[in-house]
C-alpha cells in the first residue's frame, strides 16, 4: 500500500495550519482515564503459562531495551530516543493506574501494538515499532500484556510531549500510517515450510531487524524494496542481512547465524553497539528452534545488488597497511584472520565491506567492547583510536582493511573520518550527562552489567550485581582475556593486550 511521497507536501502544510481548531482538538489533551478496577491476577497452570510465554515474547520483542533508563526500573519508560521529528521519550509500560497502563485493557494494548494508537485513541509515534508489532497475533498480545500486568507498578510520571511544533501534533502520525502502514497480524506463506513462516513472523514482527536494517525513507519509514539491505540507526549502520557473499550473510551457515544470535560471537563476527543490545536483552533468550527460524528465513531473501567500488589508491593503501601492522595486527593478526571468537577475523568480515562505513569508523574511533551474554560472559575490548590517529591516518587503515585479503569495498576519505568524529564526539559528551545515559545512541560499558558481574542480570533492574560467591567462572572464555577495559566513547581506552 504505497502512497506517493508528493502526498506529503501537501498535507503537512494544510494540517499545521488545522492542526489546533480542527481534528486536533478531538484527539489531543484528553485526560488521562481515572483508575479502573484492576482484576486480581487469575491463577491457575493456564494462566501461569501464558504468563510465561509472555515472558519469552516479551523478550523477543526487545521491548525492555527502549523502555529501560540507565538505573530505572525495568519497563518504567523515560529513555529517551532519538527520531527523525525530534527526542521522545518512552512510555512507562508497567501496570501503574496512573502513570503506566494499569487501567488498560488487553484490547487498548493490542491496538497500540497494531495501529500505533494509545488508550485514550491518541496516535503513538513510530520511534515506538507498531509498523513491525502489527503483525503479532492477537494471543501474543494477550500473552505480552499478561506478562507485563506481573510486573511490580512503577509511579514513574514521564513528560512525553516534548517534539517540537508541528510533529507535537500526535494525529499528524495518521497521516504517517496513511503513507506508511501496512496494517495486519502475519499472514503465513502456505508454500513455506512452517520455520520459514516462524521466522518470517519474527523478523517481521517482534524481532523489528527491519526497523535497523532495511533503510528508511526521510520520515522514518522503510524502503521495502531495499528489505534488510541495511541501514542507518543513529550513528550506526545496521549492515546487510541478505545472502550476499561478500557484504551479506551468504558465506555464514546457518549455525553460525544461530550462534551470533545466541552467544554473540560466532567464527565470523562479534555483536556490538545497537546489535549488542539485541543480542543481550533480546535474542540470547530465545529458543534454538526460534532462531533457527530466523537463519532460515534469512537465507531465503534476495541478495542485495553486488556493488563494484573503484579500485584504492596505492598510497593510501601503503600508509593504512602500516598502520594496520603497528596498531592493530596484534589483535586482528597480520593477515586478518584473527582470533575467531575473541578478537573477529576482518579478512572477508561482511560489516567491513558495507557500502556505509559508519560503524567500523565508529568502532575505530570510539572503541567497542562486545556484548557479554550467558554462553560468552567476557566482554573482550577494542580500544579507542581517536585519541592517537589522525582523519587521514584513520581513513587509510579503513580503506586498506576493506581492501586487503580478498576484501573489497569503496575508499574512505579524510572527511568521512572527520564527519563521523563530530558525530561520535557529540554523542560521547551528550552520554556523559547523567540523563542520556543508556539511550540509544551508542551504549557505553555502562549499557551492560560490567565484567565480573553476572551478565544474566544484563536487561534487568539488578544489572551490574555481583553474583554472591563470586564472579560467574568463565567457562573457559575468559582466561585468554588480558584484561577488559573500560572506556568512554571518544575517549582512551585503559587494558586490553593492545
Ligand atoms: C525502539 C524502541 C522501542 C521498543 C523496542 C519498544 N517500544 Fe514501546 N514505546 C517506545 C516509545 C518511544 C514509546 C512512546 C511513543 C509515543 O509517545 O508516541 C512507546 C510506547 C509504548 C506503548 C504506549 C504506552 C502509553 O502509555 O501510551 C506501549 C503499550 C508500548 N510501547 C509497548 C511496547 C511493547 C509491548 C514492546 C515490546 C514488544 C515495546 N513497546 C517495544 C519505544 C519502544
Ligand atoms: C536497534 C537496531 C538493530 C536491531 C533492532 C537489529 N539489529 Fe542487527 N545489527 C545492528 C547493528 C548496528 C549491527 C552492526 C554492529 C555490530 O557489528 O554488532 C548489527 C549487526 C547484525 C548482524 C551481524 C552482521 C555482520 O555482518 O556482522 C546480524 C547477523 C544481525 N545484526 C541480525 C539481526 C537480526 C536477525 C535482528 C532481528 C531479530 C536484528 N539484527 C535487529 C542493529 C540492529
Ligand atoms: C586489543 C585488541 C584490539 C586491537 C589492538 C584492535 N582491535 Fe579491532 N576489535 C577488537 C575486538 C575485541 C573487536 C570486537 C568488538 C565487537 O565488535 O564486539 C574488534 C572489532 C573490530 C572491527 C569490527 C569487526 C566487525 O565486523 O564487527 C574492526 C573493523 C576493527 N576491529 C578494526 C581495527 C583496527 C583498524 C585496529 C587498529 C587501528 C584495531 N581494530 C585494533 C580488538 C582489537
Amino acid at each position: 500500500m504505497r502512497r506517493p511521497l508528493a502526498a506529503l507536501t501537501f498535507i503537512f502544510p494544510i494540517g499545521t495550519i488545522l492542526a489546533a481548531t480542527l481534528a486536533g482538538s478531538q484527539l489531543l489533551a484528553q485526560p488521562k482515564h481515572g483508575a479502573a478496577s484492576h482484576p486480581a491476577q487469575a491463577q491457575g497452570a493456564s494462566s501461569s503459562d501464558k504468563i510465561a510465554r509472555g515472558k519469552y515474547l516479551t523478550a523477543l520483542g526487545d521491548c525492555v531495551a527502549c523502555h529501560t533508563v540507565k538505573n530505572g526500573a525495568s519497563f518504567a519508560g523515560g529513555r529517551p530516543i532519538q527520531t527523525p521529528f525530534g527526542t521522545l521519550l518512552s512510555a512507562n509500560i508497567t501496570p501503574d493506574q496512573k502513570t503506566g497502563i494499569g487501567d488498560w485493557t488487553s484490547e487498548q494494548f493490542y491496538r497500540a501494538l497494531h495501529e500505533g494508537i494509545d488508550d485514550d485513541g491518541d496516535h503513538l509515534y513510530p520511534a515506538f515499532p507498531y509498523n513491525y508489532y502489527t503483525r503479532v497475533t492477537r494471543a501474543d498480545s494477550d500473552a505480552i500484556f499478561a506478562y507485563l500486568r506481573t510486573l511490580r507498578p512503577v509511579h514513574n510520571p514521564l513528560q512525553r510531549n516534548q517534539l517540537p511544533f508541528p510533529f507535537r501534533m500526535r494525529w499528524l502520525m495518521a497521516v504517517w500510517n496513511w503513507l506508511f502502514l501496512d496494517k495486519g497480524e502475519y499472514k503465513p506463506d502456505a508454500s513455506k515450510s512452517a520455520a520459514w513462516n516462524r521466522g518470517a513472523y519474527l523478523v517481521n514482527g517482534l524481532g523489528h531487524c527491519g526497523a535497523c536494517h532495511t533503510p528508511m525513507n526521510i520520515l522514518g519509514a522503510p524502503k521495502n524494496s531495499q528489505f534488510l539491505q541495511g541501514g542507518m540507526f543513529g550513528n550506526w549502520f545496521a549492515p546487510d542481512l541478505t545472502p550476499n557473499r561478500r557484504t551479506g550473510l551468504g558465506s555464514w551457515s546457518r549455525q553460525a547465524v544461530i550462534e551470533f544470535l545466541k552467544t554473540g560471537r560466532n567464527p565470523h563476527a562479534a555483536a556490538a553497539a545497537e546489535m549488542g543490545e539485541v543480542v543481550a536483552f533480546s535474542t540470547s533468550k530465545a529458543t534454538t528452534a526460534d532462531l533457527k527460524a530466523i537463519a532460515v528465513y534469512l537465507e531465503d531473501q534476495k541478495p542485495s545488488p553486488e556493488a563494484s567500488p573503484a579500485a584504492p589508491d596505492a598510497q593510501q593503501m601503503r600508509k593504512g597497511e602500516a598502520i594496520f601492522i603497528d596498531s592493530c595486527s596484534a589483535c586482528h593478526r597480520m593477515h586478518g584472520e584473527g582470533v575467531p571468537r575473541f578478537f573477529p577475523p576482518l579478512r572477508g568480515d561482511a560489516n567491513l565491506q558495507q557500502k556505509n562505513p559508519t560503524t567500523t569508523l565508529n568502532f575505530i574511533l570510539a572503541g567497542v567492547q562486545s556484548t557479554p551474554t550467558d554462553a560468552r560472559p567476557t566482554p573482550f575490548s577494542m580500544p579507542a583510536y581517536a585519541w592517537k590517529l589522525n582523519d587521514g591516518q584513520i581513513a587509510a587503515v579503513e580503506t586498506f582493511i576493506r581492501n586487503s585479503w580478498g576484501n573489497r569495498a569503496s575508499a574512505v576519505s579524510a572527511s568521512d573520518v572527520a564527519d563521523a568524529r563530530k558525530k561520535i564526539v557529540k554523542a560521547g559528551s551528550q552520554y556523559s550527562k547523567p540523563e542520556n545515559r543508556g539511550s540509544l545512541r551508542h551504549p557505553t560499558p555502562e549499557t551492560f552489567a560490567p565484567p565480573n558481574t553476572d551478565s544474566r542480570d544484563n536487561g534487568t533492574a539488578k544489572a551490574g550485581r555481583i553474583v554472591p560467591g563470586g564472579p560467574p567462572s568463565a567457562s573457559g572464555s575468559g582466561a585468554e582475556n588480558g584484561g577488559t577495559s573500560h572506556k568512554q566513547p571518544g575517549g582512551r581506552s585503559t587494558g586490553g593486550p593492545g
